[in-house]
């Protein structure tokens, strides 16, 4: 098949030039007065008769290691940490570039610390809830998952999975409200992608959503936050949170592998698609619309101010490295290759594609249990 018979930027994303900043900002969170919100799905639930454990040895592997990596939201993070999030919150913007723009005759002129320590704050709140919000995509997704998949040791393992997610839902809810102080409601973009996602009727699209485009970006998300936040408590939490999603994408990896070496080239094509169209839907929600919005300023005044253009974004090492673990893990699956590179040339536009060679992580959970290495140097110790 060749890429001009493939679907257009507008019919995939809505829009033709992906970098149009109004048609991003026009996307905007609706329903936040809502508790509750349903999403249709439309899948079969589907039962197997094939109980045989361990007929495809690596996810059984993974279910095992699964089983004794397990740990307590409650009593294995040091939640009498106290945590100063006005000092947090400067230290970040110490690290931001907000002081290199010029904001003579903007708003900003007359902020002074307490303004910039409050976006400080209002960023964190944003960010750990779209951590929350994404994990309980991912709680619903791989429950889905259990019910959609064909093969047992799939199932047994997303059952793991399932409960995996709810702890991570559990504890960053908890970082939230006893640690910051305010909730966001879900991002416009992430809510698109989750809903995509839940609506597809094809179990192994699921998987390619969450397990591989969500869950492999935020494995690099948390490693960044883990490195910087100065926070003991979190840093704790979000090393733990890795461990498991390290075991997830693996298990998106695996688990496809198999499946897409079985399918037609226009099969696969509608793989790239959806891979591509969850890169673009996750970038956007970089822009953070919402921080500035209750901050009180123009949004599009901030972001014109503060976000770099495309070209220069698609440069950034912190933008890029967001994308370090999809992308190897695309490429692993063939997704990256097929049809002519239809994928390879879209992530070259958005400057990722020099990770295609990182480690995939088929096999890197196994480094990255860090439950595990706790409680070996807790019984060495
Ligand atoms: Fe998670
Ligand atoms: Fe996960």
């Amino acid at each position: 098949m060749s890429i001009d018979e493939s679907t257009t930027n507008e019919q995939l994303i809505g829009r033709a030039d992906l970098n149009d900043l109004e048609a991003i900002l026009a996307v905007s969170a609706s329903d936040q007065q809502e508790s509750i919100r349903a999403v249709e799905d439309h899948a079969d639930a589907i039962f197997t008769w094939d109980y045989e454990k361990g007929a495809r040895p690596a996810l059984n592997k993974l279910y095992e290691k699964a089983k004794v990596s397990m740990w307590n939201g409650e009593t294995d993070l040091p939640w009498d940490t106290v945590v100063d999030q006005e000092q947090v919150a400067r230290d970040n913007m110490a690290l931001g570039t907000f002081g290199d723009a010029d904001l003579s005759h903007t708003p900003f002129a007359k902020w002074g610390d307490k303004e910039w320590t409050n976006l400080g704050m209002e960023f964190q709140n944003w960010s750990l809830s779209q951590f929350m919000h994404g994990e309980q995509g991912a709680l619903i997704c791989t429950a889905q998952i259990v019910e959609t998949v064909p093969w047992i040791d799939a199932k047994y393992y997303a059952a793991t999975q399932v409960m995996d997610e709810a702890r991570h839902v559990e504890v960053f809810a908890k970082y939230l409200d006893t640690k910051l102080n305010g909730h966001y409601p879900i991002n416009a973009h992430l809510k698109m992608l989750l809903d995509d996602i839940i609506n597809d009727s094809r179990w192994d699209m699921t998987y390619l959503g969450m397990q591989i485009m969500v869950e492999g970006l935020a494995l690099a998300a948390f490693g960044l936050a883990m490195q910087v936040t100065p926070d003991p408590l979190l840093k704790k939490l979000l090393r733990y949170v890795m461990s498991d999603e390290a075991r997830h994408v693996a298990f998106g990896v695996l688990s496809l592998k198999e499946f897409y070496d079985g399918l037609s080239d226009k099969e696969m094509l509608e793989r790239q698609e959806f891979a591509f169209e969850a890169a673009v839907r996750m970038r956007d929600r970089f822009l953070q619309q919402e921080v500035w919005d209750r901050m009180g300023v123009d949004v599009k005044e901030a972001v014109k101010l503060f976000d770099m253009p495309a070209e220069i974004k698609n440069q950034d090492p912190f933008q890029q490295l967001l994308f370090s673990k999809i992308v190897p893990n695309c490429k692993k699956l063939g997704l990256l290759d097929a049809n002519d590179g239809w994928l390879r040339k879209r992530f070259d536009v958005l400057g990722v594609t020099q990770f295609e060679d990182w480690a995939d992580t088929g096999e890197e959970y196994l480094e990255m249990d860090a439950v595990t290495q706790d409680r070996l140097a807790a019984e060495s110790a």
